[in-house]
């Protein structure tokens, strides 16, 4: 892949003909979504959308942008997310900055939001929340951005996360969205950094990792060699940290708090009993777009 006249026909490389040679290039080295990797990559390095690409099909491309395209599409080939090499994702319609220190944000996570919002709009009186295991920050992110409008008075806002890194990348993102005064990021161990002897928070949201040691085996590459185990691995059965928020939540909920953590679609039965265990009740499981389990939604009388 060189610029201009030093193709077999003598063509340039227009972003049409690189768009193909490259889903090509990366459908032979067995990348999934081959189409899409190559269009969200070269949209990246020329500053457009995915539209902008089509409308612009015959454009051609310079030597700098060739060279930048070809070092991320290897990359690609490596099996690294195209998310990591283009350093965003969005999350609830919003860009969240990714680095190799955080787990992607999952479509399916965006119930975790829709869910904690539901319960805030629900109750003008819920002012204390706190996110665990907040990596990028989109979760307690797109909360905020979203309860903008409401105007409401904030007691404590904060997301906690054990890595430090995590934690810088997601202060990064509230600032981008303008949301970093409103919220607290704090290094800790789930619930740890928090007084449980006079409980103040009314709603916990979680996406704690949940994998078990055999979804970790069967991993795609994609994921295995470049996401943060920390953010994946919940130890043999997948529920070492879900039964660890689940008994730190029962003592610093306040009585009618809310728990909502996300949860492996296999594990819904599990977390119910572990939850009933705790002492929760109700105990809902709620199932994603797909219709598999979620979320669980708890609440400590
Ligand atoms: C599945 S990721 C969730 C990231 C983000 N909230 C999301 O939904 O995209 C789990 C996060 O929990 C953090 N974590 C793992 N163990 C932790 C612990 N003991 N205390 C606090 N955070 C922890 C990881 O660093 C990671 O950022």
């Amino acid at each position: 892949m060189t610029n201009n006249s030093t193709s077999p026909q003598d063509q340039p490389w227009t972003i049409l003909r690189l768009l193909t040679w490259s889903h090509h290039y990366l459908q032979e080295k067995g990348i999934p979504d081959p189409r899409l990797s190559s269009e969200l990559l070269l949209a990246a390095v020329l500053g457009l959308d995915r539209l902008g690409l089509f409308l612009h099909y015959d454009q051609p491309l310079t030597a700098a942008e060739l060279g930048a395209f070809k070092k991320k599409l290897i990359r690609r080939a490596g099996f690294e997310p195209v998310a990591y090499i283009v350093g965003q994702k969005e999350f609830w319609s919003l860009p969240f900055q990714v680095d190799s220190s955080v787990l992607i944000p999952r479509p399916e996570t965006e119930l975790l939001v829709e869910e904690s919002l539901a319960l805030i709009r629900a109750d003008a009186g819920l002012r204390n929340l706190v996110e665990l295991g907040t990596g990028s920050g989109a979760v307690i992110i797109s909360l905020v951005k979203s309860l903008l409008p409401d105007g409401r008075q904030w007691g404590c806002l904060a997301a906690v996360d054990r890595s430090a890194p995590a934690l810088k990348t997601a202060v990064a993102n509230a600032r981008r969205h303008g949301v970093d005064h409103f919220i607290r990021f704090i290094r800790g161990d789930w619930l740890a950094p928090f007084n449980r002897k006079r409980p103040w928070i009314q709603l916990l949201a979680a996406n704690p990792p949940y994998l078990s040691a055999a979804d970790l085996a069967g991993l795609d590459p994609g994921i295995r060699d470049f996401e943060p185990l920390e953010a994946l691995d919940g130890g043999a059965d997948g529920l070492d940290a879900v039964r660890v928020i689940l008994a730190q939540a029962r003592d610093h909920l306040v009585p009618g708090g809310w728990l909502l953590m996300e949860i492996g679609e296999t594990q819904g039965s599990r977390v119910t009993d572990l939850a009933r265990e705790n002492g929760f009740d109700p105990v809902r499981i709620l199932p994603d777009l797909a219709g598999k389990d979620r979320v669980l939604k708890a609440r400590k009388p």
